[in-house]
């Protein structure tokens, strides 16, 4: 374990403790590492929020959220929530933190701690960041404490913001104490990234332009944004999904080779792929979408916490260019939508025609790697058809998980996985600051275009749709081939 693990007693702060992405992932991910016997030996979890609460009413709120494996897992169900207290308490006000301190502190002392030992995790919405980091430095971090702070998205909304936020978070938390979370980062088939690519010669001898000819990276929703059309109303899909989630797999998919797995030596190579990116303005189509067509399912703009005149984009595509000696030339396409036909999260990338010649037809390659719903890696190749023909059709070398491994093998949720590796200090899949710095200038520019005077048409599109029309243009103008 490394020395910078967290030890056996430590105490988990969930502030925001009555919203909704408290109860949906962060005390399900706390029960799903406990089941696992993957929480430290012992501890202390406070849920903190302004609404007045009992412990046994934030426990019932829990309860309904948690995930059972199997029976064993129900049956570890009340433990988990026996350990889970709440305190109520304003977060920019110093006596909830007061409270809160002395929790941690008898806690400590009844357990004899040597070291106190806290993780905050900030399920707060962005304008609360801030203060409640105030705080939680002043109140809640006494001298010889080691503390870390898990920071949810989003970090800013444009270049400006996240500057302000980075400038109002530095003086309080050292960078090693900041966790800035991005789940897909936790995700299993993004954390396979780095083995697919740098454990297989067969692909990192072709993961470069003389090879690839282009590469996708699709996001899918089956579902509009039915009762969060107020929060995605001001964000829209470029900031919600793309200047994050598919940033980050794009930057893993096209980073070069870190020289160890040491977090730092990970992320220097991050920044220096993502320095090379950069988006056209010209290149992107962006749409929202209208009813679904046979009128069941409501257009974004039926949303009654929605402005009625809204030009939020609810889908976008968009080509990056990767300006360095392996990538150059070689078309990427992000793309993001909501209320489309089916929910699944993919990256598509198309090798370059063998030499003409000996075959008179014949496909390119293609490697699909599926990141959810049931994860799975497949390679399209060419191979003869069986028997005395001499044709060749397209198949398939597939590895999807859940016929590949046994029923009962165990793939981490995001948060599952992210919020282990704070406790053992692991910073490889959590955001570093540059990295965003780096990731803004590039979106910025792109948003400030798409959401002024100047935009580009949005393209509507009926909910339940495979994408808007013209994508299939968009794609064949950014090097895709459909055979
Ligand atoms: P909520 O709106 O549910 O807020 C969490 C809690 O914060 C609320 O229960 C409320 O608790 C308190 N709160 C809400 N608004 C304010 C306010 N204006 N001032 C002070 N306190 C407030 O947010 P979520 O749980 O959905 O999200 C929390 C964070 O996680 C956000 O940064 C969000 O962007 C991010 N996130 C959320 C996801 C999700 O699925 N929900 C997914 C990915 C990221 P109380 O009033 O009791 O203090
Ligand atoms: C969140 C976005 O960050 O990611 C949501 O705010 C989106 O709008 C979600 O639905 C997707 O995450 P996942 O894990 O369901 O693919």
């Amino acid at each position: 374990m490394s020395s910078d693990a967290f030890g056996d007693h430590v105490s988990i702060v969930v502030f925001g403790a009555s919203g909704d992405l408290a109860k949906k992932k962060t005390f399900p991910a706390l029960f799903g590492l406990y089941n696992q016997g993957l929480l430290p030996k012992n501890v202390n979890i406070i849920g903190y929020a302004r609404s007045e609460l009992s412990n046994e009413e934030l426990r019932e709120r829990i309860k309904s959220f948690l995930k059972f494996k199997d029976d064993a897992a129900k049956l570890k169900a009340d433990g988990f929530l026996q350990l889970i207290s709440y305190i109520s308490g304003p977060y920019d006000k110093p006596d909830g933190y007061h409270k809160l301190e002395e929790a941690i502190s008898k806690y400590d002392q009844e357990n004899k701690v040597q070291q106190s030992e806290r993780l905050f995790y900030l399920a707060l919405p962005p304008s609360v960041f801030t203060t409640a980091g105030k705080n939680i430095k002043e109140h809640c971090y006494p001298e010889g404490a080691r503390l870390r702070l898990i920071v949810e998205k989003p970090f800013g909304h444009d270049l400006e913001s996240s500057r302000q936020l980075q400038k109002d978070l530095a003086p309080l938390f050292s960078e090693e104490e900041l966790y800035r979370i991005d789940h897909y980062l936790g995700k299993e088939m993004v954390k396979n990234l780095f083995v697919l690519r740098f454990g297989n010669a067969m692909l990192s001898g072709v993961w470069n332009n003389r090879h690839i000819s282009s590469v996708q990276i699709s996001f899918k929703e089956a579902f509009g944004t039915e009762g969060r059309g107020g929060y995605f109303d001001d964000i829209g899909i470029v900031r919600d999904v793309m200047q994050n989630h598919l940033l980050q797999v794009l930057t893993l998919l096209t980073m070069d080779r870190p020289v160890s797995f040491d977090p730092e030596a990970v992320r220097d190579e991050k920044v220096k792929a993502l320095k090379a990116f950069s988006i056209d303005n010209d290149n992107i189509l962006i749409g929202q979408y209208g009813k679904s067509e046979d009128g069941t399912k409501p257009g974004y703009l039926d949303d009654d916490t929605v402005k009625k005149d809204s030009k939020c984009v609810t889908y976008a595509a968009m080509g990056i260019n990767i300006n360095n000696e392996r990538w150059d030339g070689v078309p990427f396409v992000l793309r993001a939508g909501k209320a489309l036909d089916e929910s699944k999260v993919e990256i598509r990338i198309q090798f370059k025609q063998v030499a003409k010649g000996i075959f008179k037809e014949i496909q390119r390659n293609e490697l699909v790697i599926r990141i959810q719903p049931n994860e799975a890696v497949y390679m399209k190749i060419n191979s003869k058809i069986p028997g005395i023909s001499t044709e060749t059709s397209l198949t398939e070398l597939d590895l999807t998980y859940s016929s590949r491994y046994s029923k009962d093998f165990w793939i981490p949720e995001a948060y599952e996985a992210l919020i282990r590796d704070c406790f053992l200090g692991n910073h490889a899949n959590f955001v570093r600051d540059d990295e965003l710095d780096v990731s803004w200038q590039l979106f910025t520019p792109l948003l400030q275009y798409i959401e002024g005077e100047d935009r580009p048409e949005l393209e509507i599109y009926p909910y339940g749709s495979k994408s808007p029309k013209s994508l299939k243009k968009f794609l064949i103008k950014n090097g895709y081939v459909f055979d």
